[in-house]
């Protein structure tokens, strides 16, 4: 039989007994595969559920997980500027700890295994939590709960009748921990002259297995999972629905969920049968279940949106919602699948030793600053080239020159030496050209930044902040107000400078705290900003009642401290 092909050698399943095993399946749900409430990070019922993957502990983290992360808690902000509160909320993440490339990473480093999961595990958190990744729960697989949920879902992935034994022989890449189809190897030759097996989509060596395994019918969901596919905005960005649809269509073959446990003992027990653990997969996407409390009954349950790299499609994808299907559980609204970060064109990774260190990125560049280029410089859609020399500069130019240079230019007491933020003059207004195409401008703005942040462009959405800052200072270089404020017949034309350069600041304040929290956070208290109105219904008030005061008239004027002092470049 054709190598990498599933060898199916009790094509009859030898079913698991359901007696050994316990728990009982829930039927499954009409609803199962619709989409009622809408896709692309919709929210559930006065709530917002999101999770980011579950990283590897084989190594320390770099600025691709960091991404990952970032994108999840931006989405994550961005929905509790819009009103979600934060009590229910359930963002999580986490650390993936079980399978055979744990277990040898830690071999190697000559340190048992469960302390080797610990440091690299709380290395995660610590980063995240200095990243200011709001996250709610941190699950990890090697947690007595999860390796409670992962036992109930095999148990009742066995007693539906899910699974049977049978022989697998094909290519497993063991970087990647999966499976793969005869299409999916290439031969290499490597820099020895011999030749080798490697997976075609991530360059990474495979090796020849043949064993004996439980094997999941994901084949039986083809059908199921491509009216999940098909719904509109299921996943983003589009092309990576549409590569999903090409895959079902192609090829779903079963899934082997178990090892030999001989050959991985580090992973959860299948139960009621000591000789086989779980596949990694399904116990690292189970830890999505772990965060919502656990099978049967998780709560809140769909996921409104599922980040992951363009790497882990395929298990996010169809592996994933195959399972749900197959447990009686509604599907994620969402998932949003992002690019990877690039070093001379090749994938960063820590097998290839090309990574960036997310600590020594905080380190030149401020974490504020590394958020900001991640979130700036990365397109979920792409690759995307990690900076280099040009970060320095566009952190300098943006935060510093553009943002920074405007606050500074409202707050100088050479200028505003009232220390207020003056009442909107409407017919000095429309007297000037560019303060009213300023003010139009304004207007939009808000839902512009909305419409690219629930798509989750946050590059798009932080280029149009940025746009209006920009356009703000030309404004305020246009009108001089140094040559203003010494003339006092001037005082309402540069009241009126200052009056829409703080409004240009009040809404890049609030559209930069998904991205920037810390930085933002201190741009709005510096312009007196309520916390009530932090938010993006706020932004819409805009000048609709110019009687209204947005800003404390009394904020204290000089900032102590620089918004983002400029980064010495070589
Ligand atoms: N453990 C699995 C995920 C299980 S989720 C149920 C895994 N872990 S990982 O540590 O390898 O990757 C975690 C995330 O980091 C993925 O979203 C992956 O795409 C992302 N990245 C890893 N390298 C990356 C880049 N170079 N660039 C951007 N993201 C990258 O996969």
């Amino acid at each position: 039989m054709a190598a990498g092909r599933w060898l199916l050698h009790h094509r009859v399943a030898r079913r698991l007994g359901s007696t050994a095993l316990g728990t009982r399946v829930p039927a499954r749900t009409a609803a199962s595969t619709s989409d009622e409430r809408g896709a692309g990070g919709s929210k559930g019922p006065g709530g917002f559920f999101i999770t980011t993957p579950i990283f590897y502990v084989n190594d320390r983290p770099h600025i691709g997980h960091l991404y990952s992360a970032l994108l999840a808690d931006a989405a994550c902000r961005f929905q509790q500027l819009q009103g979600v509160v934060r009590e229910h909320t359930l963002f999580c993440t986490g650390t993936d700890e079980h399978g055979l490339k744990i277990q040898r990473s830690a071999e190697a480093g000559g340190c048992e295994v469960q302390a080797f999961c610990d440091a690299v595990s709380h290395d995660f958190r610590s980063l995240f939590v200095s990243a200011d990744v709001s996250f709610t729960d941190f699950v990890r697989t090697s947690e007595q709960r999860h390796c409670a949920t992962v036992h109930r879902v095999f148990q009742a992935l066995a007693d539906g009748g899910h699974l049977y034994q049978g022989r697998y022989e094909g290519w497993y890449c063991l970087a990647d921990e999966a499976f793969l189809g005869e299409g999916q190897v290439r031969e290499e030759q490597l820099p020895s002259g011999q030749t080798a097996t490697v997976s075609a989509e991530s360059g990474r060596l495979v090796e020849w297995h043949s064993e004996d395994n439980y094997m999941f019918r994901m084949s039986a969901f083809r059908d199921e999972l491509l009216c999940w596919l098909r719904a509109e905005g299921r996943v983003r960005p589009r092309h990576f629905q549409h590569q999903l649809e090409q895959w079902v269509s192609e090829e779903l073959p079963d899934l082997s969920v178990s090892r030999p446990r001989e050959r991985v003992p580090w992973g959860v027990p299948v139960p009621g049968d000591e000789g086989h653990t779980i596949y990694v997969w399904v116990d690292a996407l189970a830890n999505y279940l772990t965060a919502a409390g656990g099978f049967p009954t998780p709560k809140p349950w769909p996921p409104d949106v599922h980040v992951l790299g363009k790497d882990i499609l395929r298990f996010h994808g169809l592996c994933w919602p195959a399972l749900l299907l197959a447990l009686g559980l509604e599907l994620p609204r969402a998932l949003l699948c992002h690019g990877h970060w690039t070093i001379g064109g090749q994938k960063m990774s820590k097998s290839l030793g090309n990574v960036v260190d997310p600590r020594q990125a905080a380190a030149q560049y401020t974490m504020g600053g590394l958020r900001y280029l991640l979130l700036r410089g990365g397109a979920p859609h792409a690759d995307s080239p990690w900076g280099g020399a040009v970060a320095g500069h566009l952190l300098n130019a943006e935060l510093a020159d553009t943002l920074g240079n405007l606050l500074n230019r409202c707050t100088a007491p050479a200028l505003n030496p009232k220390g207020c933020v003056p009442p909107l003059d409407v017919g000095l207004l429309e007297s000037s050209p560019c303060g009213l195409q300023l003010a139009k401008h304004l207007a939009t703005l808000p839902d512009t930044i909305a419409h690219h942040y629930a798509d989750f462009n946050f590059h798009h959405g932080i280029e149009a902040t940025m746009g209006a800052v920009r356009q703000a200072n030309a404004f305020v270089q246009e009108e001089q107000p140094w040559v203003l404020a010494k003339d006092p017949a001037s005082t309402p034309r540069l009241e009126l400078v200052l009056r829409l350069s703080f409004e240009v600041l009040r809404v890049a304040g609030v559209a930069l705290l998904p991205v920037v929290p810390e930085l933002s956070t201190r741009l709005l208290d510096c312009l007196g900003v309520p916390p009530a109105l932090r938010t993006w219904s706020s932004l819409s008030l805009g000048f609709t009642k110019p009687d209204q005061e947005y800003l404390s008239t009394s904020f204290t004027l000089g900032l102590r401290h620089k918004l983002f002092p400029k980064l010495k470049l070589q």
